[in-house]
C-alpha cells in the first residue's frame, strides 16, 4: 500500500521503531562519532574561559539552523546585530531569538531535573517565533514542494491526537528505561518523530534541532550545548528532507540514522577544530595587546572582543571597562598593530576582530 501524503499522518507509529536494525555500518558509525563528541566534550572542560566560546559556536549553530528555514544573514550583519540593540535586521533577529530559545531550553531542563519536557519544547518554539504560538489546533497543515506546491507530508491531525504523541515522545526522551538503544541512535529517532508530529503550524525544524542538542546535554554526551550540527544539515539539506519522507513512507531507518550519526561526526570534528583555532586565535591576540597596550592592558577588553567581535567606542564605555578617552587610545593603538580593523557604517565606526570574523567564516 502505498503512503497518502495528503492524509493527515495518524497513524504514525510510537518509538521505538519495531524493526530497527543496528547493522555493523551502523555499529562502526555510532563508535566513531562517540569518539569524536567525547573529545570534544573533553576539550571544552578544558577551556579556559569556556562560556565565550561555547556562545560563539551557539550562534554559529543559531546561523545555519535558520539559514535551513532561509533566513539567512551573513555574519558580519549578525554580529553587528548582536553589538546593537534594535534597529537589526528581521533575519538576524531571528537567529538571535534562536539562541535565547536555546538558552531557555537549557535552563528550564536544568530546572526541572533535566527532563525534557513538552512545555518547555513549547517555550522554545515561542521564543523562536517570539509568538503565543501553540500546539496545532486547527486543521490545514501540510508541507509542500515550494516549486510546485505538491504535498509532502501531512502531519497528524489534531490536538487530542499532536497530544497524545506528544506524551509519548515526552517519555522515550526522558526514560531511559523505554529503549536499551544508544543515545545518538535516540537522538535520530527524536528528531524523525518530532518533525513527523510537526506540532506547530511553524517552527518545527528549528525546534527539533534544538531538541537535538539538549538531548545530547541531558543525556551527558555534551555539558554543554556546544555542536555545530544544523551546519551539515544545511549542507545536505535536500538529502535531510528526502530521508526524513524515507522513514515516513518506506520504514528506512537505517539510511535515516547513518545520516544522522554520520552528521554527529563530521560537526564534532569541525566544531573541535574551531574551538581550538579560536583558542589559538585568542592566545595570539592576548600577547599582541599586552604588547601594544603594556601597563593598560585589560583582560576584560579582550573577552569582549570575543563576544562581540564588531566594537564601538559606546559599548566598551556602557560596559564600565573604560572611559571614553581611554578606550578610543586603546581602539587606535590596535588598529595600527593590526588586531582590529575600523569599518564605518552610516555614523558608526565598528572596530571589529577580523580575524575571529574570518575564522568563523572559513570551512
Ligand atoms: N517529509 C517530511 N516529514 C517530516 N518532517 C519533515 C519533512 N520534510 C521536512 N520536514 C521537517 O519540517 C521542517 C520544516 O518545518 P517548519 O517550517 O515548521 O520548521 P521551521 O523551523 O520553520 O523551518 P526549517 O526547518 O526549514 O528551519 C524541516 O526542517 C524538517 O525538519
Ligand atoms: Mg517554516
Amino acid at each position: 500500500m502505498t503512503f497518502n501524503r495528503a492524509q493527515p499522518n495518524n497513524d504514525l507509529p510510537k518509538l521505538p521503531p519495531t524493526d530497527f536494525v543496528e547493522s555493523p555500518e551502523i555499529l562502526r558509525h555510532l563508535a566513531k562519532a562517540s569518539r569524536y563528541l567525547g573529545e570534544l566534550n573533553g576539550l571544552c572542560a578544558a577551556l579556559p574561559d569556556s562560556q565565550l566560546l561555547i556562545n560563539i559556536v551557539v550562534l554559529q549553530e543559531s546561523k545555519d539552523s535558520s539559514a535551513i528555514e532561509n533566513i539567512v544573514t551573513t555574519q558580519d550583519e549578525l554580529y553587528k546585530a548582536a553589538t546593537e540593540e534594535g534597529g537589526e535586521s528581521y533575519a538576524a533577529k531571528e537567529v538571535l531569538s534562536y539562541r535565547e530559545a536555546l538558552y531557555v531550553g537549557l535552563s528550564r531542563m536544568r530546572a526541572q531535573q533535566n527532563l525534557l519536557r513538552i512545555n518547555t519544547i513549547v517555550e522554545i518554539v515561542q521564543t523562536i517565533k517570539r509568538s503565543n504560538i501553540g500546539i496545532r489546533n486547527v486543521p490545514g497543515t501540510a508541507l509542500k514542494n515550494a516549486i510546485n506546491g505538491e504535498i509532502i507530508y501531512t502531519p497528524p491531525c489534531c490536538e487530542d491526537t499532536i497530544r497524545e504523541m506528544l506524551a509519548a515522545l515526552e517519555r522515550f526522551i526522558n526514560e531511559s528505561e523505554i529503549s536499551t538503544l544508544d543515545p545518538l541512535i535516540k537522538m535520530a529517532l527524536i528528531h524523525y518523530q518530532f518533525e513527523a508530529i510537526h506540532p506547530f503550524i511553524d517552527g518545527n525544524g528549528r525546534t527539533g534541532r534544538i531538541v537535538n542538542v539538549l538531548y545530547l546535554v541531558q543525556q551527558g554526551i555534551l555539558s554543554q550545548p556546544v555542536l555545530y550540527l544544523s551546519s551539515y544539515i544545511a549542507k545536505y539539506k535536500a538529502e535531510y528532507y528526502q530521508l526524513l519522507r524515507g522513514v515516513t513512507e518506506k520504514n528506512n531507518w537505517h539510511d535515516w540514522v547513518m545520516y544522522m550519526l554520520t552528521a554527529l561526526i563530521e560537526t564534532a570534528k569541525l566544531t573541535a577544530s574551531k574551538i581550538k583555532s579560536m583558542l589559538l586565535l585568542k592566545d595570539e591576540t592576548e600577547n599582541k595587546m599586552k604588547q601594544v597596550l603594556g601597563a593598560s592592558f585589560n583582560f576584560d577588553l579582550l573577552q569582549l572582543m570575543f563576544t562581540l567581535p564588531y566594537l564601538k567606542i559606546e559599548l566598551i564605555e556602557k560596559m564600565g571597562l573604560a572611559h571614553r578617552q581611554t578606550a578610543s587610545t586603546w581602539l587606535k593603538k590596535l588598529v595600527d598593530a593590526d588586531v582590529l580593523k575600523p569599518q564605518k557604517i552610516a555614523r558608526t565606526t565598528y572596530f571589529v576582530n577580523y580575524k575571529l570574523m574570518e575564522l568563523l567564516t572559513s570551512n
